[in-house]
């Protein structure tokens, strides 16, 4: 296997770490992110090619602020600091920084002096972003400074000798006009690192380390039919086939027909994958009976979800790792550069501490474009990776109030036709989720010419990009039309329809 360029990336707690990496593999070279509190043997092992110390909000040299492990530098590669970086590097090799004075924010005219090969391409005078307060006041020995600003004087520095550059602005963010230029002459001219990454690449890499780390033993993997868990199936299937073991709880709490169309499309795209369906409503309905609190719902299924995984996985002889779809942001969630875990990662529910398993997690240095990207690049449909969010514990969370046979059967056949209308009028691929709730109410209305007393559905149709925050979709009033109308004359029981039109936040995607 030939080895790849990587760029690791020390993360100092900037908002624009990401996109350090993103800039990177967008550029043909691989990148990884460690937080600045990796051991020394987690740099080490990482084996980059080059480093990128990146920005952060603390101010170098206070008190408990983030520092430099030495480590990094005796790697003996190139290394780029970006503002936090770039003082952390000024104070190491003994320079000063100035606090305070002078502050620069935001789109500055920088002069980049001649000679610097981070320049080439780069006009003399040209638009950077500065986002910090702090800058360097006087340079380290061995230092030169190799662009200036009218403010802060020293915006950028090097030392050719060692191969360590940085940047007072920062080069990743789109308001810098020649920021990626800069990165690439990084990367390329002071680096000297070959283009060797591309989706095909990394989806060869994976597959081999796959198939090397889990060796002869089995690996058991909760399939949902969701983008994620798909992919992750797609290529453990090609990296080890039948050692593969693959689960799917059917919890009767899909939309109609859909636990069906999962288990066929799986079948169809792998027709040899060793796929196991555990139906288990009839468990899920009982111990949800007479639970109305969303957080209890949401605490029953969860356990429920993993007791019939458990069960099921325990048949499965030789099983010494547990495969997961976490996402990069996902890992990123569970570190904090403070040293404390805002949330630890999981995407089957909050698997009990004491599964002895090893977690095999192939898409964790993936954002989810990428995600679908390599699911295309695998050999995956359109209609699977494009498949819309569905959250885990399903329709459980769109029937507000206890969740009855009769009520998901209500709700199933209403967001049926949203699902219709939805696609007919091409708004499905339009938007990041659209779905019908179950309100917990009934209304009076008129139908013929007699009176009902029924329930309301309420329509949710949301734009997002990452389902932090979400609008609701201006959808053209003649698709609402018709789907209200359809619900009211198709689905028995429901006599009203209402469009939700609040966003998040402060509201949220799902009713529950
Ligand atoms: P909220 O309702 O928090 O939802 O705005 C944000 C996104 O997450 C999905 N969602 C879930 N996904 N398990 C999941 O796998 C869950 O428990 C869950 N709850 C919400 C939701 O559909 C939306 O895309």
């Amino acid at each position: 296997m030939k080895q790849l360029s990587k760029v690791l990336v020390v993360d100092y707690g900037s908002q624009y770490t990401q996109l350090i990496a993103r800039r990177i593999r967008e550029n043909g070279i691989y990148s990884e992110i460690l937080p600045w509190t990796a051991s020394t043997s987690e740099f080490e092992n990482s084996t980059p090619s080059a480093i990128i110390l990146s920005g952060g909000p603390n101010d170098a040299g206070e008190k408990g602020a983030p520092t430099l492990n030495h480590a990094l530098l005796h790697l003996n590669v190139p290394i780029l600091g970006i503002c936090y970086g770039m003082q952390l590097l000024a104070l190491h090799f003994g320079g000063t920084l100035v606090n305070g004075e002078n502050r620069e924010y935001g789109e500055t005219k920088l002069k980049a002096n001649d000679g610097c090969p981070l320049w080439k391409g780069v006009p003399p005078n040209t638009t950077v972003w500065m986002s910090h307060g702090n800058h360097v006041k006087t340079l380290p020995n061995g230092f030169t400074s190799v662009a200036e600003t009218a403010a802060i004087g020293i915006a950028a520095m090097a030392s050719e000798d060692h191969r360590i550059y940085a940047l007072q602005f920062h080069p990743e963010v789109s308001h810098t006009s020649h920021g990626v230029q800069i990165l690439c002459n990084f990367l390329f001219e002071i680096a000297e690192l070959e283009r060797n990454w591309n989706m095909g690449s990394f989806i060869d890499d994976t597959i081999a380390k796959c198939r090397e780390r889990v060796k002869d033993s089995n690996v058991l993997l909760a399939l949902s039919g969701g983008v994620d868990s798909t992919v992750v199936a797609a290529l453990l299937h090609r990296a080890i086939g039948e050692q593969l073991h693959c689960i799917f709880v059917d919890h009767g709490l899909m939309r109609q027909g859909e636990a069906e169309e999962i288990v066929s499309m799986l079948c169809q795209c792998m027709p040899k994958l060793q796929l196991q369906t555990v139906k288990a409503q009839d468990l899920f309905l009982k111990r949800l009976v007479g639970i109305e609190d969303p957080e209890a719902k949401r605490k029953i299924i969860g356990k429920t979800f993993i007791d019939v995984f458990e069960e099921q996985a325990s048949k499965i002889p030789n099983a010494k790792f547990l495969a997961q779809g976490t996402l990069y942001p996902d890992v990123i969630e569970s570190y904090s550069v403070n040293g404390a875990v805002i949330k630890s990662h999981h995407n089957v529910g909050g698997l009990p501490k004491d599964m002895k398993f090893e977690l095999i997690e192939p898409l964790r240095e993936l954002f989810k474009d990428e995600v679908r990207a390599m699911g295309l690049g695998i050999g995956l449909p359109e209609d699977v990776i494009w498949r819309q969010p569905f959250p885990g514990p399903g329709l459980a969370v769109r029937i507000l109030g206890e969740v009855t046979a009769g009520r998901l059967s209500i709700l199933r056949k209403a967001d049926n036709i949203v699902q219709q209308e939805l696609k007919k009028s091409g708004w499905h691929r339009n938007v990041w989720q659209g779905f019908a709730v179950l309100l917990p109410l009934c209304t009076v209305g008129v139908m013929g010419d007699a009176r009902t007393y029924d329930n309301v559905i309420a329509l949710r149709v949301v734009d997002s990009v990452d389902a932090m925050t979400a609008n609701w979709t201006r959808l053209p009033h003649d698709i609402i039309a018709s789907i209200s109308s359809r619900i009211v004359g198709e689905v028995n029981g429901v006599n009203r329809v209402v469009y939700d039109v609040s966003s998040k936040p402060p509201s949220t995607i799902e009713w529950e």
